[in-house]
């Protein structure tokens, strides 16, 4: 078994004055580390640097291979093919996408190298995952190389609809890329209804959105959402220090009667600052009244060498100080900002200390974060204020549903969630939490290894969650 990802799931950190390499915070780590220890699994990526970074060739039982890349493949691969062309291009557009033919060049050039890192380290046979938009042409560069190895791939942002991803100059080649792999697996169906409608348009794929044949193969599509470490979060929630911590919390913000929170990687997509206005103008009208409602909004340090990251920064900045400096009082703010990193028990406190969460991107592939607050609320209250364009919201439907884009219909959500009767509330939380207790990352990533592994036969009358059980092949 062979993980290929943009990063390695191990990073450089600090303790007792001396560095050392760390198992990465986060879902898709803890779903695939009991995979691939007990040497029988690797995984391919970049450490964050170039060659001079040193990296461990195993790590609590994962074999580790780096890919590194050069200063120019940071600018060129990373920072533009697949976070000024792609990123953009895959999440609505909200950004204008910049199509570079040197930037392409670069992706096809580290595609390249990864699929070579791969084709030299997979034993005959094996099953290689691919992971996301950064990846795309590997499934196809690696199958010419080594066909004997079974490939999947796993796109873990939206895929756009044909209308936008026509777009894209080398949208011929990204098709083909991802064909080679054996089954192609998305967040939502709506995604692989868009890929399998491209490829049937633009590269001649025939097929059903659940089996396409193309290239004398079939390739199998479908939708396997994403999800938390649920039974680590419970544990962490259920820790009676970080309750401690989370009581803590609501004291230093002043024991106020709403605590509510934002945790967002600062992304010009995740649509905090129709958050932070819905939030100014219900101050404004005198809905919401500081000091007895806050709102604690984490900004996590982001790709800040892009400059649409930046004035995204100083955007929320200017925002957060025009309505702190119109309804804060002193000493006590309307708004916690914070723009940096948070451990993962302050993370769990945060959660646990939040009456109300707001996760309001304007699209998202999945959103985590509304599923781990989900599994943190032990105690099944608590309100989850969430955009309609997030994966997360065709699974958790007791969210108070929102259209991040409508200012009054947001700020009427957040209203609802404040007004929520508690028993509603109760209800509400314990059937979203009965959704990600039974699906969470294991099964996830069971789900999708179960579905390379079988073949299309089996696939196409499994009752697995992952597929479409109701489409057969053409
Ligand atoms: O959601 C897509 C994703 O690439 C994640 O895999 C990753 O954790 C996040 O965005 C941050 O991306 P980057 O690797 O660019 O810091």
């Amino acid at each position: 078994m062979v993980v290929v990802a943009n990063r390695l799931p191990v990073r450089r950190v600090e303790h007792n004055g001396e560095m050392h390499w760390d198992l990465s915070p986060g879902g898709l780590v803890s779903a695939l580390t009991p995979v691939l220890t007990g040497g029988a699994g690797m995984w391919i990526g970049w450490p964050g640097g170039g060659v001079e970074m040193a990296v461990p060739a195993e790590h609590e039982g994962i074999e580790l291979r780096a890919v590194p890349l050069d200063d120019a493949e940071f600018e060129q691969f990373y920072l533009g093919f697949s976070n000024a062309t792609l990123w953009p291009l895959y999440h609505d557009a909200v950004r204008t996408p910049t199509f570079h033919r040197e930037w392409w060049y670069a992706y096809m050039s580290v595609n390249d190298r990864y699929a070579r890192a791969v084709a030299g380290a997979a034993a005959p046979g094996a099953n290689v995952w691919v992971h996301d938009y950064q990846l795309q042409l590997v499934p196809k560069m690696l199958r010419a190389l080594r066909p004997d190895l079974r490939i999947g791939f796993f796109l873990h942002i939206p895929f756009p609809p044909q209308e936008l991803f026509m777009q894209l100059p080398w949208r011929r080649s990204i098709l083909e890329g991802l064909l080679g792999a054996d089954l192609v697996g998305f967040q939502v169906q709506g995604a692989a209804a868009n890929f399998s409608r491209v490829a049937r348009r633009v590269v001649g794929a025939s097929g059903t959105d659940s089996v396409l044949n193309y290239d004398g193969r079939q390739v199998r599509v479908g939708a396997f959402p994403i999800s938390v470490d649920t039974i680590g979060l419970i544990k962490r929630a259920s820790d009676p220090a970080v309750q401690r911590r989370a009581r803590q919390i609501r004291e230093e913000l002043g024991s106020p009667d709403v605590v509510m929170l934002g945790v967002d990687r600062l992304d010009y997509t995740k649509g905090i600052d129709r958050r932070l206005i819905a939030i100014g103008e219900l101050f404004a009208d005198g809905l919401l009244t500081g000091p007895q409602a806050v709102l604690v909004q984490i900004g996590i340090p982001s790709r800040e060498d892009d400059p649409h990251y930046r004035r995204e920064r100083e955007h929320l900045e200017q925002l957060v100080g025009e309505i702190n400096g119109a309804y804060s009082t002193v000493g006590r703010p309307a708004i916690h900002y914070l723009y940096q990193s948070v451990e993962v028990d302050e993370l769990v406190a945060l959660y646990l200390a939040a009456d109300i969460m707001l996760v309001t991107p304007l699209r998202d592939g999945m959103n985590l974060v509304a599923k781990e607050y989900v599994a943190c609320r032990v105690d099944n209250t608590g309100a989850l204020v969430l955009s309609e364009f997030a994966g997360a919201s065709q699974e958790l439907r007791d969210a108070i549903l929102v259209n991040p884009h409508d200012l009054d219909g947001l700020k009427q959500a957040i209203r609802h969630a404040v007004d929520l009767d508690p028993n509603e509330g109760t209800a509400r939380m314990r059937r979203m939490r009965r959704v990600v207790r039974r699906h969470d990352v294991q099964a996830w990533a069971h789900a999708f290894l179960g579905a390379l592994r079988a073949d299309s036969r089996h696939i196409s009358t499994s009752p697995d969650p992952g597929l479409d059980p109701g489409s057969t092949p053409n």
